[in-house]
């Protein structure tokens, strides 16, 4: 394997997406894990901070150079995080639902289970460097009331406890599977696995558009990861500010 072979695990750090893009600077090797079991001031989504209970959950990044894959198709790289995730997820809770939220989430019974940080750096036409920031809820059981009220963990749903290092191992071999797989011009699965498993795809639901909630079609993502949603004969294209799920 080549993701993981340099591993740095920090005892505790304030977020392991801004260690690793300082860490980015001195050009560490293809595949770097920036791990930690203390999280102490993780980055989510525009802006949002990401709570992580030491010793819990999952909470790394891992650092790629997508040699030569076009800015153009940047969204791959967070479909092809979420199929893994999503392959991991059931493996390890054959029970439960799990799906795909577009743009950077996980659900298990509708609930965030894991959210992703993906950062690229773009030279000229192409992705020079990629930042992949991925908090996973594992054996956390309390999560504050709230705007976190439908954030959920493995253990919350399943019921069992689970071990960190298998998971981050078993995530890993997931993801430099369908790299190689990328690397080799071979897409189509990560592509298909994304719609198979997309919340709401080919659904008429809610979505929360311009301050208004309106019920639209899930059609699809293009390849920018904006959402496609139809009413009617209209297709329009949203990114992630423009729109959001009502779950
Ligand atoms: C989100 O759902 O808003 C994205 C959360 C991403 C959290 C992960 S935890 C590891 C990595 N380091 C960070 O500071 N953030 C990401």
């Amino acid at each position: 394997m080549f993701i993981g072979q340099n591993f740095i695990e920090l005892p505790a750090v304030e977020s392991t997406n801004s260690f690793a893009s300082e860490l980015l600077k001195t050009t560490p090797p293809d595949g770097t894990v920036v791990f930690t079991r203390d999280q102490t001031a993780g980055r989510g989504q525009q802006g949002n901070t990401w709570y992580s209970q030491p010793g819990q959950n999952l909470t790394f990044s891992l650092i790629l150079y997508p040699k030569g894959f076009p800015a153009q198709q940047i969204f791959f790289l967070n479909k092809l995080f979420s199929v893994a995730l999503r392959d991991l997820l059931q493996v390890h809770m054959p029970q439960q639902k799990v799906q795909i939220k577009w743009p950077n989430d996980l659900l298990v019974n509708r609930k965030k289970v894991a959210g992703m940080l993906v950062e690229n750096q773009i030279s000229g036409m192409y992705i020079s460097s990629t930042i992949a920031g991925i908090g996973l809820n594992v054996n956390q059981v309390d999560f504050p009331e709230g705007e976190y009220g439908t954030a959920t963990s493995m253990s919350r749903e399943s019921g069992n406890e689970f071990s960190l290092n298998h998971l981050l191992e078993d995530l890993l071999r997931k993801i430099e599977a369908r790299v190689l797989a990328m690397r080799a011009g071979r897409t189509d699965a990560v592509e298909r696995e994304y719609l198979q498993y997309l919340f709401g795809y080919q659904e008429k639901i809610p979505f929360e558009i311009d301050g208004q909630v309106e019920e639209r079609y899930l059609a699809g993502v293009d390849q920018h990861g904006r959402l496609a949603l139809q009413q009617g004969r209209k297709l329009e294209y949203y990114n992630i500010k423009e729109v959001k799920f009502c779950l």
